[in-house]
């Protein structure tokens, strides 16, 4: 499909409302990350929007537009609350969940019977929606599962090509995602933290509530935050501790190429070895690690960074939105710098079982980091068998390169394991190698299933697991 690119400026915003209205796809910037919109009231568009992002359809679409007085046409039952809201934080990075009506196709809203409005605050958002004049149902405009794109090249980036057109506008000011509230719930709650901090929003309600602090059950949260998001393709860690553990840790995992370091500016002096340093700006300013976010999350990926460690973020007012992007992309994965255990798995080629090992661990919960190599690497990703027994296991190896075993590496690991009991044997004695099995206390080698159908490889992956389960570090 051939993209357009449009300016700024009014013939132009013209032009891509009129692809709009004719049932077409077009990216525009926002404040808080690029949408990738479409006529929220023609199913047959917004399914585009679907197929452009490779989005998973159980999830809503907000609606987007260009004053609040005009959310009445969608939704119904909006309480006195939502204007109070809204004349504080309307035009602004708050969405706002009301009953929908029946104008509303359900492409929109998955199914619910409720509604997302936004009123962004842009000024090329606002001049391109009054030029709409239907309202434009837009996610984020990144491919599912990208991080979220702040500028024009992250948007063109993602979506050339598949869609009609994009609109190039300014770097996004605020860098995150609205915040999400469910004005239908009986206290006011956030779905999904963003722009404006529950802190802002109970200057104007009262008590709010926000959807992780609830039970599981109490209430469905906004669907989107159960899908993986906001992922480089390197693996994100969460490092806590004092500075000179941390600026330690990372130091000893310069072999692993390449490491990069999110860090505030009152850490990027610190020696970090050959990891890059992406600044997060101060310590003090939420507004600018939130501005930097996703554009360090896709700097890394151009990096072609394999371990990528993040602070640990506070958990209050624009924090909590930075912290909830960034945990998200880390899956979790906290770790301490001062106890936390570096592992390597070795087998012969490191493109079977190493990588395996190192995945199914890496989602293991351990405090601990982990990498492979092999005696006799030739380089290229992990088998195809490989990809798919680990992915059975939750584990994604896909970007997994296959490296040669180096005496860097066996000087900085903790733990050394071995497949089997030939490749401790080809490793000098002096460095700390068990077998993996011989770790846990078993016997026995891993065979290599090389060559062998998929079945096998699964296999391999369960003996693995039950190994990795069973390792106390
Ligand atoms: O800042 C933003 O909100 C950006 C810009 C483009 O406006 N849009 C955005 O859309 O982030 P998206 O689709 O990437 O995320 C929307 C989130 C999802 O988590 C979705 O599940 C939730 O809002 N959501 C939308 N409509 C909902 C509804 N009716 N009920 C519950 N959650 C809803
Ligand atoms: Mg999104």
């Amino acid at each position: 499909m051939e993209t357009r690119i449009f300016e700024n400026k009014t013939e132009d915003l013209k032009a891509a409302a009129e692809l709009i209205r004719g049932g077409e796809t077009v990216v525009f910037p926002t404040e808080t990350v690029y949408g990738l919109g479409a006529n929220a009231l023609d199913s047959l568009a917004v399914k585009k929007i679907f197929a452009a992002k490779g989005r998973p359809s159980d999830n809503p679409l907000i609606v987007h537009i260009a004053d609040f007085e005009d959310a009445e046409q969608f939704a119904k039952d909006i309480p006195e609350t939502a204007k109070a809201l809204a004349e504080k934080f309307c035009p602004g990075p708050l969405t706002m969940i009301f009953k929908k009506k029946d104008c509303i196709p359900s492409e929109v809203s998955a199914g619910l019977d409720t509604v997302g409005i936004r009123i962004p605050k842009d000024e090329t958002a606002r001049a391109f929606l009054k030029e709409c004049g239907v309202p434009v149902a837009a996610p984020s405009a990144n491919l599912s599962g990208r991080p979220s794109p702040t500028s024009f090249s992250h948007a063109f980036c993602d979506m050339n090509g598949k869609v009609s057109g994009i609109i190039k506008g300014e770097d996004s000011e605020v860098g995150v995602e609205s915040t999400v509230l469910d004005m239908t719930a009986e206290v006011p709650t956030i779905l999904r933290p963003g722009g404006v901090s529950r802190e802002e929003i109970e200057e104007v309600l009262g008590k709010v509530l926000i959807s992780s602090e609830l039970k599981k059950d109490d209430i469905p949260k906004a669907p989107g935050m159960k899908y993986k998001h906001y992922s480089p393709k390197g693996q994100v860690y969460i490092l806590k501790g004092e500075n000179e553990k941390r600026e330690e840790f990372i130091k000893k995992r310069s072999y692993v190429t390449s490491v990069a370091v999110i860090a505030f500016d009152e850490m990027v002096n610190a020696d970090f070895g050959d990891a890059r340093v992406l600044s997060f700006g101060s310590d003090k300013s939420p507004e600018d690690a939130a501005h930097r976010l996703f554009d360090i999350l896709r700097e890394c990926d151009d990096l072609g960074a394999r371990e990528i460690y993040a602070p640990e973020i506070p958990d209050d007012g624009l924090w909590r939105a930075v912290k909830n992007r960034l945990y998200k992309a880390a899956g979790a994965r906290i770790i301490d710098a001062e106890t936390a255990k570096s592992v390597l798995f070795v087998c012969t080629g490191n493109t079977c079982r190493s990588p395996m090992a190192e995945g199914i661990f890496n989602i293991s919960g351990k405090n601990a980091v982990s990498a492979s190599a092999g005696l006799f690497a030739a380089g290229g990703k992990a088998s195809e068998n490989a990809i798919c027994a680990a992915a059975e296991l939750g584990a994604d190896i896909k970007n997994h390169e296959s490296q040669q075993l180096t005496y860097e590496m066996l000087e900085n690991s903790d733990i050394v394991l071995t497949m089997t009991e030939s490749h401790k044997a080809s490793i000098p004695d002096k460095y700390n190698v068990q077998t993996i099995a011989e770790f846990v206390g078993d016997m026995g080698g891993i065979a290599d299933p090389y060559g062998g159908d998929v079945e096998i490889y699964r296999k391999c992956a369960i003996q693995l697991k039950d190994l990795i389960e069973r390792m106390k570090l």
